[in-house]
């Protein structure tokens, strides 16, 4: 969703380094961006509706400052013009302010504003924030005026907040994303990491209802008590290259390509760690798996997974309606988040509801030091590396194998599902090479001008053939929906004609004959059957072999479709690393 970028240290080009960062935060998805710095003591401003890889630095000078802020929006209040784009300013100039999230009270607090002669010139409710501060600042030093606008907002947020004739910048957070990098005498403030892993490796994170003043060096503060807080700088161990599409046209191709290796990452861990984990499982009244969108797919044949391979029951919700479940939460109960960037609003606001419960949360999440790590009693990390294409691939399967394993623990049998892991990742090495490529992008140009495609599993491949669903949807564009195979015929097959494209999920198991025959109803209604599986079959009309995984079918199965829904996005002129309304990290509710 939106992001933020901002600089103040030695250099004088602070500027251009903010929109060097803000082109990183590319990925996040947006349509409007902004900065603002400081100039002959006030605030000066570049606002811009589009893209910023369109900025050229080269033909647009900015001028020098040693400090700036900036922002890229996804609006959520207010349409797409400049007057929306962030950063906003007040009347005279001071205070300019950038802001993920939502204000909740914006309402009241614009009216209180306007009565005192305050006029808005935008939608959103960031204008808010600038015009509350200004309000305050002027009985008010500026960090005093700061903290007491912070107390006053409601909802998730964070913020940064510049005043035009001093050196500082006044960051906060709740709830929304918001984190300092550490350079040699200067500073970075960002929404994501790989924003300025360019420029430095050490982090210090902003935990809820803190502030920092950044000048010299940061200051936390816990903005409702005002009592200072302690920080340490800490280091992360991604480079700075995992961050960056290298040979690739695409990230969403990169991170393809490295589910090579990402399962041998992911299952890389503590293994008494995963068994006191696996205990808690075993122990808990009740275990809840939650996740967004694809995350909640991942649950989804997780849930399968237990009760196959380790005869456990556990409930699957997704984040957005968990609130709605809370009843059933005990102190006992566990609740599983499972999350790549660890900052999505509806799983953040299902973990707040399971922590007010007084049950435990442990989080399986890609973003190490992300909002949901910080708040979880238990984390595992999924050691996938920075994932900047807005449609999750390695993630996925890393959270899935993860998964796969804690499931296997809780049978007492880690070291199994290790093995079936560890041969699976070696088959997905061997899977992926170029002439595998090719042969899906054949398929593709094949089937790209559909309208519409479905997509059939059963057990753990039901789910799958949701998350297919939503990958083909979400950088395709084409109509595609998935079904377990055996509901086809309640309703659903009345959609199938000639040539309608239907991919089916089949795993060298119990399942086999069943989804074979599902695929053997769509085909005698005119379907074009891509079955997606280890062994071809007469049902086919095109085959895409993956390997006999065995429990980690899920796993090989979903990288094929991810590779079609990648060339078809490709060949339908679609990129596929920015798909149209989708944001990557989705902050808001
Ligand atoms: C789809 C996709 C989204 C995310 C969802 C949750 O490809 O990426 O559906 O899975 O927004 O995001 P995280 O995993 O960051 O919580």
């Amino acid at each position: 969703m939106c992001g933020i970028f901002a600089y103040s240290g030695p250099k004088n080009n602070a500027g251009e380094i903010v929109v060097q960062g803000l082109k990183k935060l590319e990925y996040r998805g947006y349509d409007s961006w902004g900065i603002a710095f400081s100039k002959e003591q006030k605030i000066d401003l570049i606002r811009k509706v589009g893209k910023i890889g369109e900025f050229n630095l080269e033909h647009n000078k900015i001028p020098e400052s040693t400090l700036a802020i900036g922002h890229s929006r996804w609006a959520t209040h207010g349409g797409v013009t400049e007057a929306n784009a962030h950063p906003h300013v007040d009347e005279e100039r001071n205070f300019a302010v950038v802001h993920n999230g939502i204000i909740e009270n914006y309402r009241e607090l614009r009216e209180e504003l306007q009565k005192k002669g305050y006029t808005f010139k935008s939608e959103t409710d960031t204008e808010t924030i600038v015009h509350l501060i200004a309000d305050y600042a002027k009985e008010d030093t500026f960090v005093v005026a700061a903290r007491k606008a912070l107390k006053r907002l409601k909802g998730r947020f964070a913020m940064l907040v510049i005043k035009g004739d001093e050196q500082k910048i006044i960051a906060a957070r709740r709830g929304s994303p918001l984190i300092i990098g550490v350079g040699d005498g200067e500073f970075f403030i960002a929404s994501d990491i790989p924003a300025f892993l360019q420029h430095t490796r050490k982090v210090m994170y902003i935990d809820d209802n803190e502030m920092v003043v950044v000048n010299d060096k940061p200051h936390f503060y816990n903005f409702n008590t005002g009592e200072e807080v302690q920080k340490r700088v800490v280091e992360i161990d991604w480079e700075a290259e995992s961050a960056e599409k290298g040979d690739f046209e695409h990230f969403m191709l990169k991170e393809i390509t490295e589910q090579k290796d990402t399962i041998y990452r992911a299952i890389n861990q503590n293994d008494s760690e995963i068994l006191h984990l696996a205990d808690e499982i075993k122990n808990a009244y009740g275990t809840f798996l939650i996740g967004c969108g694809t995350a909640a797919k991942v649950c989804h044949a997780a849930s399968y997974l237990f009760s196959k391979v380790a005869k456990r029951h556990v409930n699957i919700v997704v984040g957005s309606e968990f609130p709605s479940h809370q009843d059933f939460l005990k102190e006992k109960s566990l609740v599983i988040a499972v999350s790549q960037s660890g900052e999505t609003a509806d799983t953040l606001e299902a973990i707040e509801v399971a922590k007010a419960k007084g049950s435990k949360v442990l989080s399986i999440i890609n973003v190490e030091g992300s909002t949901m790590d910080r708040m979880s009693d238990y984390a595992i990390h999924i050691k996938a590396g920075p994932e900047k294409a807005v449609a999750s691939t390695k993630a996925t399967t890393s959270q899935l194998a993860i998964l796969t394993m804690l499931a296997y623990a809780c049978d007492g049998r880690l070291t199994e599902g290790k093995r079936l892991l560890i041969d699976t990742a070696g088959k997905i090495n061997d899977m992926l090479n170029p002439r595998y490529e090719e042969h899906i992008h054949a398929l593709a140009q094949k089937i790209k001008d559909v309208e519409s495609m479905y997509v059939i599993g059963k057990a753990v491949n039901y789910p799958m053939a949701l998350e297919s669903a939503i990958k083909l949807q979400e950088v395709s564009y084409i109509h595609a929906e998935g079904f377990a195979g055996g509901e086809l015929k309640h309703g659903p097959i009345a959609l199938i004609s000639q040539g309608t494209p239907c991919l089916a999920l089949v795993a060298n198991d119990e399942t086999r004959t069943d989804i074979l025959n599902n695929a053997m109803e769509v085909k005698a209604r005119g379907g074009f059957i891509i079955g997606v599986a280890p062994q071809e079959e007469d049902v086919f009309d095109y085959w895409i072999k993956v390997p006999d995984a065995g429990n980690a079918s899920p796993i090989v199965n979903i990288i094929p479709v991810q590779l079609l829904a990648y060339h078809l996005a490709v060949l339908r002129q679609n990129n596929p690393d920015m798909p149209r309304n989708l944001a990557k990290s989705v902050t808001v509710k």
